[in-house]
């Protein structure tokens, strides 16, 4: 797989088998994810990666609260601004009318986008997954280093035949996190990753994409 077919044939991937993920394909994308470059080398990520019983203890824990109608945790980051502005708003109205469209869910229908959503927190059946933390001190620019490190993640699974799912979903439990991971108090949960094979019988929207003249500017010489 080359690199485009790599970065052309990721997406956020909703349903997977139960097939076990490889620890040696995991051992392998880690490893080579450790090169993703950061500003003046700080590495600012700390990844957990989790599979079989503790994985399968998180899922339980996070899914009473889920079912018990639980309030999420208080947000310990912002996760979009409160006010988004044009073209984001519409942006974002455009990905939920493509995923829940996709699903068959009708616009108004609150309970059945929560209930698609809360598949969040079963990892969509994933048998893998992977929850990124970041200390508290370090401000946008390692931020950005973090998401150059996960999108690394995730291009180099589709290498090992592997999908996954960036989940921002999993801070809103991030005491349940914290639980069962036990991280040092200084970090703080970004996001989590379910990953594993794909269950093609699942449908999902495929996410289109602003056209480019949107979101890039060439200026030629
Ligand atoms: C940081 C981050 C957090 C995300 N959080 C979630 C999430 O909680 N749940 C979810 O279903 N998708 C989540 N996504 C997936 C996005 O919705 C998806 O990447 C976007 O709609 C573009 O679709 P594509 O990845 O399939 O191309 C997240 C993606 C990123 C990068």
């Amino acid at each position: 797989m080359n690199v485009y077919e790599a970065v052309r044939s990721r997406r956020a991937v909703r349903g997977f088998t139960d097939r076990q993920v490889p620890a040696q394909a995991l051992a392998r994308v880690m490893s080579a994810a450790a090169w993703a470059p950061s500003a003046s080398n700080l590495q600012p990520w700390h990844a957990y990666v989790l599979t079989g019983g503790p994985l399968a203890e998180l899922k339980k824990r996070t899914g009473e609260r889920v079912s018990t109608g639980d309030a999420w945790d208080e947000p310990e980051y912002e996760q979009y601004p409160p006010d988004l502005e044009s073209p984001y708003r519409e942006r974002r109205f455009a990905f939920g009318e493509q995923r829940y469209g996709a699903l068959g869910i009708a616009r108004g229908d609150l309970e059945a986008r929560q209930r698609a959503a809360s598949a969040n927190w079963d990892c969509f059946g994933a048998p893998a997954a992977l929850f990124c933390y970041i200390d508290r001190g370090m401000g946008p620019a390692q931020w950005s280093d973090v998401g150059m490190y996960l999108q690394t993640v995730m291009l180099l699974l589709r290498e090992e035949g592997l999908h996954s799912c960036a989940q921002m979903a999993w801070a809103k439990y991030h005491r349940t996190v914290a639980e069962v991971l036990s991280p040092p108090k200084e970090l703080m949960l970004f996001c989590g990753m379910s990953i594993g094979f794909e269950d093609v019988t699942v449908t999902d929207a495929r996410i289109g994409r602003a056209p480019l003249d949107e979101t890039v500017t060439f200026i030629d010489g």
